[in-house]
């Protein structure tokens, strides 16, 4: 089988709680091709361990931070930045149509989140199994 047919059967496999936009489709495909690089036996993205990610709590600066500090435990809340007090509008897509539909922007703030979190860009694989989870929620 072709690698391409390959990708969109492995995307075609996830059960999403919308449909992905476009950009999205592209961008997990990306993700998943660099994955694949990185362990030639990833399959899928996980969206359970994308949750994981979302949960989990570290200590930066002696302060507790997770994703859910600034975006809620709620994904189709809104959120508030806790470094400029400024609202997010939800990251569900099933709630705001606006999310998940734009490679650049998803690009620079998983980059600039994962190091707000974890101090670190954060993997493909995890890039990946984020999207996933937010995209269920
Ligand atoms: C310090 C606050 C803060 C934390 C912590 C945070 N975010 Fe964000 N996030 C933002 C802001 C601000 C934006 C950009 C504004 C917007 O899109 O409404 C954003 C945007 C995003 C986007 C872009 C959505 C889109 O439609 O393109 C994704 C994806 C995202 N965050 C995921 C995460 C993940 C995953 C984590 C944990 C690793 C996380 N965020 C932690 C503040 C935060």
């Amino acid at each position: 089988m072709n690698k391409t047919i390959l990708s969109i059967l492995v995307l075609a496999s996830f059960s999403y709680g919308v449909e992905p936009s476009v950009a999205l489709k592209s961008y997990m495909l990306e993700l998943q091709n660099q994955a694949k690089i990185l362990n030639p036996n990833f399959l899928n993205f996980d969206a359970k361990i994308g949750k994981d990610i979302f949960f989990q709590k570290q200590i930066v600066d002696g302060k507790e931070i997770s994703c859910t500090t600034c975006h809620t435990k709620n994904l189709g809340s809104q959120g508030l930045n806790s470094k400029t007090n400024k609202i997010i509008d939800p990251l569900s897509p099933s709630v705001n149509r606006l999310r998940l539909t734009d490679v650049k922007e998803m690009k620079k703030w998983l980059k600039r989140n994962f190091n707000d979190v974890y101090k670190r860009e954060g993997t493909a694989q995890e890039k990946g199994n984020v999207l996933a989870f937010i995209l269920k929620n």
